[in-house]
């Protein structure tokens, strides 16, 4: 019988592969037992429901031969940390509510690693009406699992689930980011799923498009952040971070910033409508504006993302499949009122935009971009398109080469009008 010997090989195969997992809990049908691979000894499992009990209470959970039903793991200890549960040798789901209850359940479960379960810096955090969190201090890790929000808003386009961000109270020395999905195992590594940063490194580009220095941008205004992802994730490296996260949706398609120097986020996950940031000016000042952009559309259809001045200067970034991005930073130096992020479809995909602006030079403009801007003066519309046209994150760095000469003609017209 070679049954066995194959068997007995799959825990050492699973124990290389230890990875975090969600599990939606309207995935599995009455009766039989689910068994989860690749849960590792001494992880944590967490969950994040708003469902009712009396349906939680029909869900068992099945490790080291204990039986847990999910109503009692569905509270918080002391203060806002959630409950949780070690796994202590395999896990397995059962459940005997019909298919009717397990359609309309919103909830899920969350799995670390080990690694992740025994780092005192790596916090979870059920996000269900609203609480204040502090992260922990120098290097952290901050997991937050969304709950079905709760809402009387009509909006089309709302979140299924969301935190709101607001008053996020951050040392300039500290390093923080947010990140899409939850920790994966070498989470510490990946940085490619940052949406949300501050401060910034705004890299400056010479005209050639080599890189030369970065400047660092530090927001202490930061707009509230409306997040429509089931999960995310933020890291700090620095001084402890407060911020007060709710489970709210406020309508937001057309908002004007609360300071000259801030920072936002508009974040896409299912439906979308236009949305427009006015940005308030400083005439009397330079200006820096960007985006940090990461975007996954579905359809042909582009996403575009513009800057807009008054005066009719604009830049505009188009994506659809076949010019997907991740993380890529736009920095330009325009006095843009507003930023307009629209599409001609309903379900574009998946995208985040940051946005940011203040006043002050970034790069100082030299001769040599007057000189070489006074080749192409005579045009008449000061307007850039740009279709970026590749997948890899690699291509990020070109994109803002590109967009940096752009930019600085698109600057030097506007010193001309
Ligand atoms: C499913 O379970 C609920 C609650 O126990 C019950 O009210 C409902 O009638 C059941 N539906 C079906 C199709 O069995
Ligand atoms: C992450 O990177 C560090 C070096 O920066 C390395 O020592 C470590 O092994 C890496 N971890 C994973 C899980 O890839
Ligand atoms: C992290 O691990 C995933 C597989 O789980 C792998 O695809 C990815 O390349 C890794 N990233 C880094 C930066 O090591
Ligand atoms: C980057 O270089 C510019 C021009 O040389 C300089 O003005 C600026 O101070 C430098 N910024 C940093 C952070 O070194
Ligand atoms: C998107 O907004 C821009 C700038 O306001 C506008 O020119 C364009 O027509 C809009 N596109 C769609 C599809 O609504
Ligand atoms: C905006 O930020 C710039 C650069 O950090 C700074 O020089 C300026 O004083 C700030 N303006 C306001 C109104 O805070």
């Amino acid at each position: 019988m070679t049954w066995f010997p194959l068997t007995a090989l799959l825990p050492l195969i699973a124990f290389g592969n230890c990875d975090p997992n969600i599990f939606q809990l309207n995935k599995y049908s009455t009766g039989s037992t689910v068994t989860f691979d690749y849960v590792e000894h001494g992880a944590k499992l967490y969950l994040a429901s708003n469902d009712d009990n009396s349906f939680l209470k029909n869900i068992e959970i099945i490790s080291g031969g204990t039986i847990t039903t999910l109503d009692t793991i569905n509270g918080y200890t002391a203060g806002y940390t959630p409950m949780s549960l070690t796994i202590t040798g395999g896990l397995s789901l059962r459940t005997t509510n019909n298919d009717t209850i397990t359609n309309v359940l919103t909830g899920y479960l969350y799995v670390t690693t080990k690694e992740q379960a025994d780092d005192p810096s790596f916090a979870v955090y059920v996000l269900k009406n609203r609480q204040a969190i502090t992260t922990p201090d120098k290097k952290s890790t901050v997991v937050i699992l969304n709950t079905e929000l709760v809402t009387d808003s009509t909006d089309i386009d709302k979140p299924l689930k969301t935190s709101y961000v607001t008053a996020i109270n951050q040392s300039p020395d500290t390093n923080m980011r947010f990140h899409w999905g939850f920790p994966a195992a070498n989470w510490t590594n990946v940085t490619i799923n940052q949406f949300f940063e501050n401060p910034l490194y705004i890299e400056n580009y010479d005209y050639d498009g080599k890189l030369y220095n970065s400047t660092k941008a530090f927001f202490d205004n930061v707009e509230p952040l409306q997040i429509g992802l089931d999960c995310w994730y933020i890291t700090t490296d620095g001084p402890a971070v407060a911020m007060i996260l709710e489970s709210k949706y406020v309508s937001n398609h057309v908002y004007t910033t609360t300071a000259v120097n801030a920072t936002g986020l508009i974040v896409n996950s299912l439906i979308y409508k236009q949305h427009e940031v006015n940005f308030l000016l400083d005439y009397t000042r330079t200006r820096t504006v960007g985006t940090l952009i990461s975007v996954f559309p579905i359809s042909d259809d582009y996403i575009s993302f513009y800057l807009s001045e008054n005066n009719g200067g604009q830049i505009v970034q188009n994506y659809n499949k076949k010019t997907n991005i991740k993380h890529g930073l736009l920095t330009t130096y325009m006095q843009a009122s507003k930023l307009t992020i629209n599409s001609t479809s309903i379900f574009p995909g998946v995208f985040y935009c940051q946005y940011y602006g203040f006043t002050g030079d970034l790069i100082p403009v030299t001769s040599t971009v007057v000189q070489t801007s006074s080749t192409i003066s005579s045009t008449s519309a000061v307007s850039t398109s740009t279709v970026v046209t590749t997948t890899k994150s690699s291509s990020t760095q070109s994109i803002i080469q590109i967009l940096c000469i752009t930019v600085a003609l698109v600057f030097f017209l506007i010193i001309l009008i």
